[in-house]
């Protein structure tokens, strides 16, 4: 049985004080509110990064990870941030390929290719992030895009890194917009990758990959999202930042 995931991304928000208050409140109705064997992921800036593992500590259902890693091992990269730093800390995720990550800072498949590899090598569980903007949609290119993503991004890792990585399928035009994809167009998109993933791999591979949804999901929404066959979870934005409502979506899987 793959793993059932809930991750929060909780991009550029929060200063230490804020994300060290609101993981305790987290962590806290995890203990009190979790019944089944999903995990919830936290995925802070780096300054809480120490902090929030050692919170962490003795909660097996709380993860700690990061939002991107440098591509290369160490150097002169003023600014930067290895995953060899990251891993060091405790931290066990590292998003990869958010949109936003490729669209403000040019990151692309080629790029990200080399991150993936760098993550995994330092022991860090990538959550690997694809979709299409609107326009591709509109242009129904979304199957294309995201066959691409997969092929450039993913697919050239050996079976045994591939079982390493989750997946976040994540429509750029869902993210912090309010609109979310239907159940059934996630579920669309999600049998597809699955599909590629067989092909490229295998069906076993395919079967045990934790793959995520991500945009504008929310308690609401979250119950029918997770009901499709091959949801696995989500990628929580907006609502990772209230711990009501991201303990509400780790909820739906208890
Ligand atoms: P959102 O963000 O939930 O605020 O739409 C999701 C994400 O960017 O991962």
């Amino acid at each position: 049985m793959r793993k059932k995931i809930v991750a929060g991304n909780w991009k550029m928000n929060l200063d230490y004080n804020e994300g060290l208050s609101l993981f305790s409140e987290i962590t806290n109705m995890v203990k009190d509110e979790i019944t089944g064997s999903q995990q919830a992921v936290v995925c802070s800036p780096f300054i809480h990064l120490h902090s929030l593992v050692q919170m962490a500590k003795g909660y097996d259902k709380v993860a700690v990870g990061a939002q991107n890693i440098h591509q290369n091992e160490s150097g002169a990269y003023t600014g930067e941030v290895s995953a060899k730093m990251v891993k060091s800390v405790g931290a066990e995720y590292v998003i990869l390929g958010h949109s936003e990550r490729r669209q403000y800072f040019g990151e692309d498949n080629q790029l990200l290719a080399v991150k993936t590899e760098t993550a995994l090598k330092n022991g860090l569980k990538p959550i690997f992030c694809i979709g299409e903007t609107l326009d591709e949609r509109e242009a129904e290119q979304h199957f294309d895009v995201i066959r691409t993503q997969l092929k450039e991004g993913v697919f050239s890792l050996s079976t045994e890194q591939f079982s390493q990585l989750v997946l976040a399928y994540e429509p750029v035009w869902a993210i912090g917009t309010g609109k979310t994809a239907t159940s059934e167009q996630a579920q669309e998109i999600h049998a597809f990758i699955r599909e590629e993933i067989a092909n490229n791999y295998s069906q076993e591979v395919a079967d045990n990959t934790t793959i995520l949804y991500g945009g504008s999901c929310n308690p609401k929404n979250a119950p029918e999202l997770f009901a499709q066959p091959d949801i696995d979870g989500g990628l929580i934005g907006g609502a990772s930042l209230k711990s009501r409502d991201f303990l509400d979506i780790v909820k739906v899987f208890n």
